[in-house]
């Protein structure tokens, strides 16, 4: 359960209980494959009435269709790594100040290196509180004056995020915990990854030149606040991208 504090347009400070809604997202279990039995792929050449009535030898097939199969999946598999974006998913609480400007930055940086079709980049909330709403004014206009335009609308995480990215950073221990909590209720009911909490990081590990642990939440901090958000977030997705690419040798 997270308390938040909100005044309302009558100036009325309100507190707001909020927890982390799942329901709020539901997702399909879209992860089945559905491949065709290999015997109705690969029919036999041979028709019943064809087939030798005696048979001395046993011939193998150069290729099973399960091989061919598996062949082909494992070629369709690597071409995909080849040319699929790596992606990259942003979170923080709200999605409304601190991760919509990392997607910003990182956007802007990967632009910069003239890779932008390499990559996928979004961002999403813990909470669907400000869903379908821009960044926060201050923050847009903390990134507009380092020449960072910020255009994404606020969502909340879902189920298949933990499917569809590569990669997703939290902003702070909190945020991070709420994923991995969303991850382990979801995982059963979409048949998610087995591992694919692994994907999760803290934003600030990728710091260089600043020792924060966690992206500090600015909503209810001056203007200031914004500017060190973006510092750090300057700071760590600098050496993401360093790191992902080190990391990618594809990309
Ligand atoms: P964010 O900041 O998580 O960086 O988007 C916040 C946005 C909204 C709220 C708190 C933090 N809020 O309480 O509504």
């Amino acid at each position: 359960m997270r308390a938040f504090q909100y005044g309302n347009s009558c100036g009325v400070t309100q507190t707001l209980k909020l927890r982390f809604c799942p329901s709020l997202s539901p997702s399909p279990s879209p992860f089945l494959l559905l491949l065709p039995h290999p015997h109705t792929q690969f029919p036999s050449l041979h028709s019943k009435s064809q087939r030798p009535t005696t048979t001395t030898t046993t011939t193998t097939p150069l290729f099973s269709s399960g091989s061919l199969i598996r062949a082909a999946a494992s070629m369709a598999a690597s071409t995909e790594t080849d040319t699929k974006p790596f992606s990259v998913l942003f979170v923080c609480l709200g999605n409304i100040c601190r991760s919509p400007a990392a997607e910003g930055v990182f956007t802007d940086l990967v632009k910069k290196r003239g890779l932008d079709s390499k990559f996928k980049i979004d961002s999403a909330g813990t909470i669907n509180y400000h869903e379908g709403n821009p960044a926060d004014p201050r923050m847009r206009a903390s990134a507009k004056s380092r020449g960072i335009v910020i255009t994404s609308l606020s969502r909340p995480i879902r189920s298949s995020d933990f499917v569809d990215f590569d990669l997703i950073l939290a902003m702070d221990n909190q945020n991070r915990d709420d994923i991995i909590e969303a991850y382990n209720r979801w995982k059963f009911r979409d048949t998610l990854p087995e591992d694919a909490h692994k994907k999760v990081k803290l934003m600030c590990s990728y710091c260089k030149r600043h020792d924060e642990t966690e992206v500090p939440d600015p909503y209810y901090g001056g203007q200031q606040g914004f500017e060190k958000v973006l510092d750090l977030l300057e700071d760590a997705c600098e050496s993401l991208l360093d790191s992902i690419l080190a990391e990618n040798k594809n990309i």
